[in-house]
């Protein structure tokens, strides 16, 4: 059996954990919001029709931020239509997925559930078909107590207090062809600055994400992040990236490697962000809001224009095997790695769109394979980032050349003393990882979490949602790791 030894230290630390690099994603897009977070008339669905199985799956997933309304989808949408009395609501035609929106759902239904979940939401406004006033009059329909149009508006219907929310996108991937609106970077750029500076008028202490690039892929990355940022440098806090992982798109190495392209990824961000401030010869450093990402089977999507228009369509509903777990941790580990910069983290998307919770209509919620590394990820990870030193051996792919077997990162909460090492194993062969925890003298093995099978192409499905879930032995500093698997060993201080 190959060996990989792991070495920790808590001089390596990075930065503290944000909880907010455990976020999620509701868009009104396909099924996740209709039939998914709410669905009026189903037996869990609460008086205001949330799905209690689902919000109680939510909370277990330890969600901490969830961004709305989309995604494409915000770029042709008018707020006002899904706020006030549900029956004066139109009906509209959704351009982004060329779906019906009845407007049932909307701001304050999403401000209810949110507080229901427990979580903080992140709003994006439209910079596609709309703009600065738009954009400013929700700002002020959020925060502001009373005293002006909009914040009595929300008043008038029936929300008192404000619903405060600190977190906002400027849009989404302007850059895309396929965006409604789409703009250069030097006009996204310019009206980013000017929303910016508006909604900052409103709110002074909201904090603002400008798009990045769509992908890394797309032939504007890095020039469209730099002429963004010199355009809107002072205006904002984030800077936008949104990555998808297609097992279907490379090699199947390349795809159990995709953290590598992620660390790529976010470094050449850092990078391009840090290079305008020196340009610019500002103080300020932009952070990053990975403000969508997952693996997603692309390859098998369907563009809107290929689809006819439908009501609540069954969208992008992938089932995610074992292999799809492991890559979900590894990318978790690769955003904790970057603590010091990545600050914001939202899964795309929370329910039945490339998502961790799926329902049926009328039916029953249960958790995908990648539910669990992320609920694991999000309970467990506390306190201060440790970079970890890994000897392992190798693996061969098409896409980053050889690259470690073993990936991992570490954190260590100085309150409880728990220290905990979140490990894949993205080969094909069994490994024995040897920890050296000599900088630790005071810590025991407690547990030892592991998602593996020996079906790595197993699913959970709604007749059979408990395939695919963790195991829980005993811990300790020698553990084996079979092919394709992910792990969370905990240690305890024992004074
Ligand atoms: O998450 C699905 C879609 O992917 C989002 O609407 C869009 O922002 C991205 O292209």
């Amino acid at each position: 059996m190959s060996v990989a030894q792991l070495t920790l230290d808590p001089a390596y630390a990075i930065a503290p954990v944000d909880p907010r690099l455990f976020g999620s994603f509701v868009e009104h897009m396909g099924r996740c919001v209709y039939t998914g977070v709410f669905e009026p008339g189903h037996p869990e669905a609460d008086a205001d029709g949330l799905r209690a199985d689902v919000l109680n799956l939510v909370r277990e997933l330890g969600v901490t931020t969830v961004r709305y309304p989309g995604g494409n989808f915000v770029s042709n949408y008018r707020w006002e239509d899904g706020v006030g009395p549900a029956g004066d609501r139109p009906t509209r035609l959704d351009l982004a997925w060329r779906s019906i929106e009845s407007n049932a759902f909307g701001l304050n239904e999403f401000m209810r559930w949110a507080t229901a979940a427990g979580v903080e939401p992140m709003m994006a406004v439209n910079l596609g078909t709309r703009g600065i006033e738009a954009a400013t009059a929700l700002v002020e329909y959020c925060n502001l107590p009373e005293g002006t149009a909009a914040s009595e508006l929300r008043r008038a219907h029936g929300v008192a207090k404000p619903h405060d929310v600190r977190l906002w996108c400027l849009g989404n991937e302007m850059d895309g062809p396929w965006q409604i609106g789409r703009l250069t970077a030097r006009e996204y750029g310019r009206l980013a600055a000017r929303a910016g500076q508006a909604m900052k008028r409103v709110d002074p202490s909201i904090e603002l994400v400008a798009c990045g690039s769509s992908n890394a892929d797309m032939p504007t990355f890095a020039a469209w992040e730099a002429t963004v940022l010199e355009e809107a440098y002072d205006q904002v806090d984030y800077i936008s990236l949104h990555t998808y992982y297609d097992p279907e798109k490379h090699d199947e190495a390349s795809f159990r490697a995709s953290a590598v392209d992620l660390d790529g990824f976010v470094e050449d961000v850092i990078a391009t962000a840090d290079h305008v401030r020196a340009k610019l010869r500002r103080k300020k450093r932009i952070n990053l809001s990975l403000d969508e990402w997952n693996v997603w089977y692309q390859s098998r999507f369907t563009e809107p224009e290929d689809r006819g228009i439908e009501r609540t369509p069954a969208l992008i509903e992938d089932d995610y095997d074992v292999t799809d777990a492991m890559v979900v941790g590894n990318l978790l580990i690769s955003m904790l790695r970057h603590a010091d910069r990545l600050t914001v983290g939202c899964q795309a998307q929370l329910v039945n769109v490339i998502a961790p919770i799926r329902t049926r209509a009328a039916g029953p919620a249960w958790r995908q394979t990648i539910f669990h590394p992320f609920a694991q990820t999000a309970r467990l990870a506390r306190g201060t980032v440790l970079r970890t030193a890994i000897t392992a051996p190798l693996m061969s792919t098409g896409r980053f050349g050889d690259v470690p077997v073993v990936d991992a990162v570490a954190t260590h909460d100085q309150e409880t003393g728990a220290l905990v090492v979140f490990v894949v194993n993205r080969g094909t062969e069994e490994v024995r990882l040897e920890l050296d925890l000599r900088a630790f003298p005071n810590h025991r093995p407690a547990e030892h979490l592991a998602l593996a099978d020996d079906d790595t192409t197993a699913i959970n499905t709604a007749d059979a949602p408990t395939r695919v879930v963790p195991t829980k032995t005993a811990g300790g500093t020698t553990v084996t790791l079979p092919p394709i698997s992910w792990h969370a060993l905990t240690f305890e201080e024992k004074l």
